[in-house]
């Protein structure tokens, strides 16, 4: 097992299932204690954690909404009492909600769709700033979207904006925090077959016009995505500041 983390605090939001919890893995494998972020999945947050503790790493499970201030401010506190500091915080967290066109969305679902991705990207990081600038390699990875470039499939546009908004942000906040030695990058994943978001949200003709869609000719696995921000959380990294890496299998067009 590699060891090129060990020693590192992790905090990984959404890591019940899918990428997040590929991340988790990925990280603990690595060498890195993990805390757990979920928000209504108490199970799968637990068997994640089984699962890092079975790598031999310390993992708690955290519940919080990401929409909500208080939530996020309670989740980072106790991240850092349970591993003492945090090095790596994975803002994996986010959702489509649904797929409804810009002219039959309400400004609520507008708001929802914002503030579960754009917004807890902002409260969380904001919360998490203080506690990494005391690490010694602290990263910030944020999550993207292959959409943020293309703008999406059906009724994803305000998705693909508030995606395009973290990428943004993650430009932006690592200018802010490069002389605090912060680095602040994003993974952009394209089309991860084996979550619930495409499960829920996308025909199986869909699916397969995105496998069609790209260059390598697979969808694209949650190790794929938990591969890259491995890389960018190791301490070899730390001139990368930032970017975003596209994890797409090369899908055109972007
Ligand atoms: N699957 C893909 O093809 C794909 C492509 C590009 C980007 N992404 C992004 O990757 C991330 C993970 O998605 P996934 O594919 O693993 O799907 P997923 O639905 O399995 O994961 C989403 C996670 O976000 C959490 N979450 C959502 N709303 C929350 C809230 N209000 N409070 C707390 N937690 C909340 C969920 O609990 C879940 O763990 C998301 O940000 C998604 O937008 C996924």
């Amino acid at each position: 097992m590699s060891e090129e983390l060990q020693g590192s605090r992790a905090l990984v939001t959404g890591a019940g299932h899918g990428i997040g919890r590929a991340v988790a893995l990925g990280l603990a494998a690595a060498g890195a204690d993990v805390v757990v972020h979920y928000g209504k999945s108490a199970d799968a947050a637990a068997r994640t954690v089984a699962d890092i503790e079975a790598l031999g790493r310390k993992a708690i499970a955290v519940c919080a909404d990401v929409t909500s201030t208080a939530d996020v401010n309670r989740l980072l506190d106790e991240t850092v009492g349970f591993l003492g500091g945090l090095d790596i915080l994975v803002c994996n967290a986010g959702h489509l909600i649904g797929r409804v066109k810009v002219e039959e969305m309400s400004d609520e679902h507008f708001q929802q769709v914002v503030d579960v991705n754009l917004g807890a990207t902002f409260r969380t990081t904001r919360a998490a700033i203080g506690h990494l600038a005391q690490s010694v390699n602290p990263r910030i990875i944020t999550m993207a979207s292959l959409a943020a470039h293309n703008g999406g499939g059906p009724g994803s546009v305000v998705y693909a904006a508030a995606k395009a908004g973290i990428r943004g942000f993650t430009k932006g906040l690592a200018k802010e925090l490069g002389s605090q030695g912060i680095t602040v990058n994003a993974v952009a994943p394209g089309y991860i077959a084996e979550t619930a978001f495409h499960q829920t949200f996308s025909t199986e003709q869909a699916q397969a016009a995105m496998v069609a869609g790209t260059p390598i000719g697979r969808a694209g696995s949650v190790e794929d995505v938990a591969n890259a921000v491995k890389f960018l959380a190791l301490p070899a990294s730390g001139y990368l500041t930032g970017i975003t890496i596209d994890i797409d299998g090369g899908t055109w067009p972007r």
